[in-house]
């Protein structure tokens, strides 16, 4: 007997003949971490310019939700740009990078035709996951001269259906967290490169992307650095050294991919040195969703923001900076996304190998491997960001000033030049865009992804079930939080135009759907009375903002923010504990925030 998938009863072999037939017509990028912060952002970029994308994750900072997501703002905006509409498919594994079996079999599955579904790794469509989902996203312009050129890729259809190129996301993060557990990021970020290099080989995939970070420049390198600035690893704080294990497993990584392409002229790589991203996609539909205590600063600032901490503590005042407080170089995530594309374009250009007399002996750098900075070259003080994103809020984020952190600099800015120059990439977005975008985000995601995936969980149970399950897995502190979220996430669908999608034409059946099931649940949270069949997630649907056109005119977006701004600042020596209050989502304070201009 056949077997099949529980599901849908659909035999697993023709399902994988489905899957195989699908993407045949798209050339394919194999992104790992795709359902992360950047990884999710990249991927949308991808879709955008009509490659199809195999995601491995797995899950250990992320959700899939973030994919599914990913996936409706490209079919979205495919139909806003009267595009025809056949977005290129996602398939994502939950597969963690470190084990090589599991990635010989994900590369199998797209490499080979002859793998039998018995063995395969069985990869979920996104597409078809978020197909029975509707989300209400905010309005945003779009600009089809600003989306990310095809790469070459895209013109040779005998490529198309296998992979061609791996971008890599996947690793630990977390500076402070490598300090107690180094042998976790040395296993996740440098044993499972090498493992994803050996299966790249295997599979004749010659072509890789790879997250690395200005964390390698160490300690002793400021403002504007360039890619020759030499970096030392090593123990201790001395000029040039890194610092932490996070640093070297990131400087280490970076180093196994230059001798590899010393060794194998045929592979090309790009390692792409990020600065401080943030920012989240201007749809407030995907964004950053730390788990645990963030230690970033932007994240921080929102914790603030939301009372979710008592204020920001700003680490250090006497840096040889304009107002004593460290100074970064902040880019928007959609930047570092189209630097990824851009990354691409110049790996797949010349695929083969590189000509002999460019081959240089040692370790000396080769043509086939390249590092970029991806920064905008302008520093931005703590102060200065958390003026900004209080100007956005349009309310004083509560801090204090207190000892510099252990190990920080006073200021690190990137020179942006040889990305410009060679890869024709330049940061777009300002301060202002970052600032937006991630209150957008917050405001339609007060707990990140986790809302919608915990309710969504709940869907045997009837309203009223679910207000009480809500309070008691710690989602929302009161029931009238519930309440709360549902109806501030549904008085744009009333107040606003509630039949138009976000480019104002009339919303599809699922859309329409969505907000007659909105209103159910309101008024069933509201009630007493419920009958036990009235869950609106019941059906796979999912929550979000929605966009809307105030009476100006101008679009706009309303969410309740608690009571998150009745402190101002707290004066300097002023002392006091960081709570975590959870989130807090009374009705008192309705905030409507600007929308993006570009
Ligand atoms: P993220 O945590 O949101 O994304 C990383 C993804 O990798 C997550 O989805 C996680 O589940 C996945 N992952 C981790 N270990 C895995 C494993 N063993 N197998 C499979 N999947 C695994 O982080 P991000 O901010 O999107 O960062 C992406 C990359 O960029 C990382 O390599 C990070 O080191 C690098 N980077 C990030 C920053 C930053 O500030 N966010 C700055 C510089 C460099
Ligand atoms: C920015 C500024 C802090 C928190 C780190 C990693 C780097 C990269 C990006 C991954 C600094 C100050 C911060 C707070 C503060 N990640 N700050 N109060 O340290 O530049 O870089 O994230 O690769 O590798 O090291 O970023 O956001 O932590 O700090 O005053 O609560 O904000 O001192 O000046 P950082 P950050």
């Amino acid at each position: 007997m056949p077997s099949t998938n529980r599901l849908t009863e659909e035999p697993l072999q023709k399902k994988v003949e489905r899957f195989r037939a699908e993407i045949k017509s798209f050339p394919v990028c194999l992104v790992t971490g795709g359902a992360g912060y950047i990884g999710s952002h990249t991927v949308l970029e991808l879709l955008n310019a009509g490659v199809a994308v195999v995601v491995i994750d797995n899950l250990c900072n992320s959700h899939m939700e973030s994919l599914c997501r990913v996936h409706y703002i490209a079919r979205t905006e495919s139909q806003r740009l009267q595009q025809n509409g056949n977005v290129p498919p996602i398939f994502f594994h939950q597969v963690d990078i470190r084990s090589t079996k599991s990635m010989n079999l994900v590369f199998e599955f797209w490499q080979s035709d002859k793998i039998h579904a018995e063995r395969a790794i069985i990869p979920v469509s996104v597409g078809e996951v978020s197909a029975n989902k509707a989300y209400l996203m905010l309005d945003y312009t779009l600009n089809p001269a600003k989306r990310a050129q095809p790469s070459p890729q895209t013109k040779d259809p005998s490529t198309w259906g296998r992979i061609t190129a791996v971008i890599h996301f996947a690793a630990l993060k977390a500076v402070g967290e490598s300090i107690t557990k180094p042998l976790e990021y040395y296993e996740n970020n440098v044993a499972a490169l090498v493992v994803l290099l050996k299966t790249m080989k295997a599979h004749a995939v010659n072509v890789l992307i790879f997250s690395s970070s200005a964390v390698v420049y160490g300690v002793g390198h400021e403002a504007g650095i360039s890619e020759e600035t030499v970096q030392v690893a090593g123990k201790g704080s001395g000029g040039g050294l890194l610092t932490n294990p996070y640093g070297r497993s990131k400087w280490m990584s970076e180093e196994i991919i230059n001798d590899y392409c010393v060794a194998d002229p045929n592979f090309h790589a790009i390692s792409l040195r990020y600065f401080n991203p943030t920012g989240s996609h201007p749809s407030g539909l995907i964004g950053e969703d730390p788990k645990g205590t963030p230690n970033n600063i932007v994240p921080v600032i929102l914790q603030a923001y939301q009372r979710r901490r008592s204020r920001v503590h700003v680490f250090g005042s006497n840096y040889d900076t304009s107002d004593g407080t460290g100074v970064r170089d902040y880019i928007h995530v959609s930047d570092l996304a189209m630097g990824h594309l851009a990354a691409l374009r110049k790996a797949t250009k010349q695929p083969g190998p590189v000509p002999e007399d460019e081959e240089l002996d040692g370790q000396d750098p080769v043509s086939n491997y390249n590092v970029y900075n991806l920064g905008t070259g302008r520093g931005y003080s703590v102060l200065e960001i958390i003026k900004a994103f209080s100007n956005a809020a349009g309310t004083a984020i509560p801090f204090t000033v207190g000892e510099a952190r252990a190990g920080d600099l006073g200021t690190v800015t990137a020179s942006p030049d040889k990305a410009a120059s060679d890869l024709d990439w330049r940061a777009e977005f300002d301060l202002q865009d970052m600032c937006r975008d991630v209150f957008n985000w917050a405001a339609a995601n007060p707990t990140g992804y986790e809302t919608l995936r915990r309710l969504s969980t709940m869907s045997g149970m009837n309203s009223q079930e679910m207000r009480r399950q809500s309070v008691a897995t710690g989602l929302f502190d009161r029931e009238e939080d519930f309440d709360s979220f549902i109806s501030t996430s549904l008085s744009s669908i009333d107040n606003n135009n509630a039949s138009k999608d976000s480019s104002g034409r009339r919303m599809s059946q699922h859309g329409a759907n969505f907000s007659n099931m909105l209103k159910k649940m309101r008024s069933a949270s509201h009630s007493s009375a419920v009958s036990d069949n009235d869950n609106p997630f019941g059906g796979n649907y999912a929550l979000s903002s929605s966009p809307g056109h105030g009476a100006s005119g101008a679009p706009r977006f309303a969410m309740t923010w608690g009571e998150a701004n009745k402190t101002g600042t707290i004066a300097e020596g002023e002392e006091e504990e960081d709570l975590d209050l959870g989130p807090t989502l009374s009705p008192s304070t309705s905030r409507t925030l600007p929308m993006r201009s570009k």
